[in-house]
């Protein structure tokens, strides 16, 4: 068992999909560690995403995700990296696959509804970006 960190985006946060992503994240086997209604500041934004901060949408991604609240979690699960991956889809809606939460929820590639880490290592350092220890069960 390993654990994944996501965020449901200001996007889909607008939009009213928290509760329906939320289903669809427990629905597939992930328990939730940690959660919470949340918002980034721009710096933060910039610090969280740092590893874009020579790519050409680096400006948009931060303004997009600092802009509104975001739902953050901690999820665990058998494979959790990998197939919380799977259950989002692609970074494009565009290409996401049926049934995924970006083909289902996401208008954009940049507003594409919910982050997934993408290595255990990154999962990490994520979660403890937005919890302490006290807020993980
Ligand atoms: P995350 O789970 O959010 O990390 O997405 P990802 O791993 O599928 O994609 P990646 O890490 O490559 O990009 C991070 C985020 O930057 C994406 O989820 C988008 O929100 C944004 N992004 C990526 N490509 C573009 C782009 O071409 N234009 C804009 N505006 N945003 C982009
Ligand atoms: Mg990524």
């Amino acid at each position: 068992t390993n654990r994944t960190f996501t965020m449901i985006k200001p996007d889909a946060v607008e939009n009213g999909h928290i509760g329906a992503i939320l289903e669809k994240i427990t629905a597939a086997g992930f328990r939730i560690v940690a959660l919470k209604l949340t918002q980034m500041t721009v710096a933060d934004a910039q610090e969280f995403y740092a590893v874009h901060s020579e790519r050409p949408f680096f400006g948009e991604l931060v303004e997009f995700m600092s802009r509104g609240p975001i739902v953050a979690a901690i999820l665990e699960k058998e494979n959790a990296v990998e197939d919380f991956r799977t259950l989002i889809g692609a970074t494009n809606p565009a290409d996401a696959a049926e049934g995924t939460i970006r083909k289902l929820y996401a208008t954009s590639v940049g507003e594409n509804a919910v982050h997934g880490s993408d290595s255990d290592e990154n999962a990490a350092i994520e979660g403890v970006f937005h919890f302490s220890g006290r807020e993980m069960f």
